[in-house]
């Protein structure tokens, strides 16, 4: 595999490569070396050609300050190697060595009320502090200089999954580093001052050495502009800590292709220096867990929705870490993927955007935190079903990929995504209101299930490729976004605008102009004449503090006030619910008024406008998405802007996407359940996976199956 520089981040990249990485994450330092051989034996077996090692190996690689043993993994990857299944290494810097932390305790992260991270776990050394990053340099140095000239070596993971466990510090270090980030942003503190409001609630400084931290154990809420920055602070102190180690391997080795593999996400900024510095991202993929963590409504959805916000990152990506089987840690286990389930969902990820995919992990512990996480490989060594699948999995994309590789997942609806301050702006002062994502969310899981092309796109990508772009309430705004979109509605496209868009500067500060800001209102021809609070639409708590980052009282919900205050809108003759905010909206001369409020004092007054622009259209929504105004509105937009299902009809349970390029388009039909189910409007092409036509536009799908149509008509 030889490395080609990628080309500048998009949802619409591929990676550069003609190898899908096939293969598991392997810990040969768990076993004794009487099971390497015939580890690598199966490895090969099962067509992988790729393991992935040495994450939370420091103290092999480094067993005293200073003196240095690779003789383990040397030859764990000679074994491996011999048998054609090469090797991607990792810094190890996840979990320092006892000796580490013991000599060097200024390392550890420290929580809101000042204790130190105990060593006994991982990610408790704390990426912001100058000690930990020298030991950090040390150790990646010395590891790309003993593996530069070695052949099996062809990739790095940067660490393992950054900030998934943990992202904050209130360490000392993270303290100074945070005051000398916001003296090289601002200046001066008569700037900061400024900039995140000083004059309320007496919160400004003399001078930088007096900044805090906006810690939880504060008495009341800290100033969203100081809570932003904090957040910004720990994203730039990430990439700094990874740069530190890409900048060494890429040195030493520039054939090499560098990546990290994505887990919670917190507090890393996708789009910025993190990402430019690799060469693809990784996420590692665990849907029954995300659908356990955040009840999303099944766990194929959620690995969908995962992936597709994750493409809207960079573009295609790859899956260090794929489920196998159940997943456990003492605190929680997972459900466990059915017989023929782990390979539907390897698929999902490849109709997703994967370009590479290994499964998470190839036996799994007798020891340490993750006993029962299991493998492909069982306790007792034996291979079963899980194995089978991931040697099935291996075999039949090993024999396509060349049709794989190359193409990128499309997209008719974007939702948009991927923007670091808006995730953050909201979680600064979330006020029981969803997020953009949740909000996102809601319209992505209609598309899902109709089978519509939908993912997730900032606007500062190429957006031409899309019919329709939705803007779930981002509160900070660009100008040049306005450009973005307005060239986006000429060229024919339908923007969609949520409630509260544009309302926020850099600084996370409310404007001071007539909402929506920054030239929003006279593309969109509406002005926000008033705003407040709906009574939950879908019960939720209307005083609901569950995102907040500081303490605060809890308020029971109002549920008399909160019935009488259900608000509905009129649609087409049809009442609607509306979802957690209303705004009343002017229009301007010209613009539609597509909705109207139908409650109380709102009665009559504009709740969705829409506006020609171009060959397209700007259409404003003053509410949140709820399901009923998607069902009877919003997918009804879509469908005039030109938006259709993949498939006519798609069986409930079946997901659908296309991979595409010039001279290919790939459609993935998957059967996410137990019960077999026939596809019908199925296209003509060929199934890459059987070898058949596709025949009356027909496609059956066992429990679990799995469909690749390569498709002989062109795009529509
Ligand atoms: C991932 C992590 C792995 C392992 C796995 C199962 O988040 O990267 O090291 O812990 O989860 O818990």
């Amino acid at each position: 595999m030889s490395r080609v520089s990628p080309s500048p981040i998009s949802v619409w990249r591929p990676i550069r490569t003609d190898t899908f990485l096939l293969g598991a994450p392997h810990y040969p330092e768990h076993v004794d070396e009487s099971y390497w051989e015939r580890d690598a034996e199966r490895m090969a077996a099962a067509g992988f050609n790729a393991t992935r090692m040495g994450e939370f190996a420091w103290h092999i690689f480094e067993p005293r300050e200073g003196q240095f043993d690779f003789t383990l993994f040397d030859k764990a990857i000679d074994v491996l190697g011999r048998r054609g299944v090469k090797t991607i290494l990792c810094t190890p810097t996840a979990t320092p060595p006892r000796w580490l932390t013991a000599k060097y305790p200024e390392v550890l992260r420290v929580d809101g009320a000042g204790r130190a991270a105990s060593h006994g776990s991982r990610q408790h050394a704390d990426t912001c502090s100058p000690v930990y990053r020298a030991h950090s340099k040390r150790i990646t140095a010395a590891m790309a200089e003993h593996y530069k000239r070695n052949p099996l070596v062809i990739g790095w993971q940067t660490d393992n999954e950054l900030n998934t466990t943990e992202s904050r510090s209130y360490s000392a270090a993270a303290r100074t580093e945070f005051q000398k980030f916001l003296q090289a942003r601002y200046g001066s503190i008569a700037e900061l001052n400024r900039a995140w409001g000083g004059d309320f609630w007496a919160t400004a400084y003399d001078n930088f050495d007096q900044v805090v931290l906006p810690v939880d154990q504060a008495t009341g809420f800290a100033g969203p502009g100081h809570i932003l920055d904090y957040h910004r602070f720990l994203a730039f102190a990430t990439a700094r800590f990874q740069a530190d180690q890409v900048e060494i391997l890429r040195a030493a080795n520039p054939d090499w292709f560098v990546f990290h593999n994505l887990g919670r996400l917190d507090d890393i900024d996708v789009r910025g220096q993190f990402s430019r510095d690799l060469d693809f991202l990784g996420f590692d993929v665990y849907p029954l867990l995300y659908d356990e963590m955040r009840r999303m409504g099944g766990h194929a959805l959620a690995q969908a929705h995962y992936l597709d916000v994750a493409r809207g990152f960079t573009g295609n990506f790859i899956v260090p870490e794929q489920q196998s089987g159940l997943g456990a840690q003492p605190g929680f286990s997972t459900l466990t993927p059915e017989p023929g389930e782990m390979r539907r969902m390897a698929m999902s990820s490849v109709a997703r955007g994967a370009d590479g995919l290994m499964f998470f992990r190839w036996r799994p512990a007798h020891f340490g935190a993750e006993i029962y996480w299991m493998g492909l490989i069982d306790h007792d060594d034996v291979p079963r079903r899980r194995y089978d699948e991931a040697r099935q999995f291996a075999g039949e994309i090993g024999s396509i990929k060349d049709k794989i590789l190359g193409t990128h997942v499309r997209m008719d609806v974007g939702v948009a995504g991927a923007d670091f301050d808006n995730q953050e702006a909201h979680r600064t002062y979330p006020m029981g209101l969803p997020s953009p994502e949740d909000d996102g969310l809601l319209l992505y899981r209609h598309c899902y299930r109709e089978g519509i092309a939908c993912g997730f796109i900032h606007p500062e990508d190429d957006l031409s490729p899309l019919k329709a772009l939705y803007i779930p309430h981002w509160l900070i705004w660009k100008p040049e976004w306005t450009a973005r979109i307005e060239a986006f509605a000429r060229g024919g496209g339908t923007v969609i605008v949520g409630a509260r868009t544009a309302t926020r500067d850099g600084n996370n500060q409310v404007i001071r102009q007539t909402a929506p800001g920054f030239g929003l209102s006279a593309l969109a021809g509406v002005t926000v004449e008033e705003f407040g609070r709906l009574a939950p639409a879908d019960g939720d708590e209307l005083f609901s503090l569950g995102a907040g980052r500081t303490g605060g009282s809890r308020r029971t919900p109002l549920a008399t006030e909160s019935s009488r205050r259900r608000y509905t809108l009129a649609y087409n003759n049809h009442e609607i619910t509306a979802g957690h905010l209303y705004e009343l909206l002017e229009p301007a001369e010209g613009t539609e008024v597509v909705a109207a409020w139908s409650n109380r004092f709102a009665s009559g007054k504009a709740a969705i406008t829409a506006r020609r622009v171009g060959e397209g259209a700007v259409i404003y929504v003053g509410a949140y998405l709820t399901d009923d105004l998607i069902a009877h509105c919003i997918l009804g937009m879509l469908a005039r802007a030109g938006v259709h299902p993949l498939l006519p009809d798609l069986p409930e349970g079946v997901e659908v996407s296309i991979r595409e390029a010039a001279d290919r388009r790939l459609m993935f039909i998957l059967n996410t359940r137990e019960q077999p189910v026939r596809v019908l409007g199925a296209p003509d092409g060929l199934d890459l996976l059987t070898g058949a036509s596709v025949e009356n536009h027909a496609v059956n799908l066992g429990e679990y199956g799995c469909s690749i149509v390569q498709m002989t008509s062109s795009r529509s």
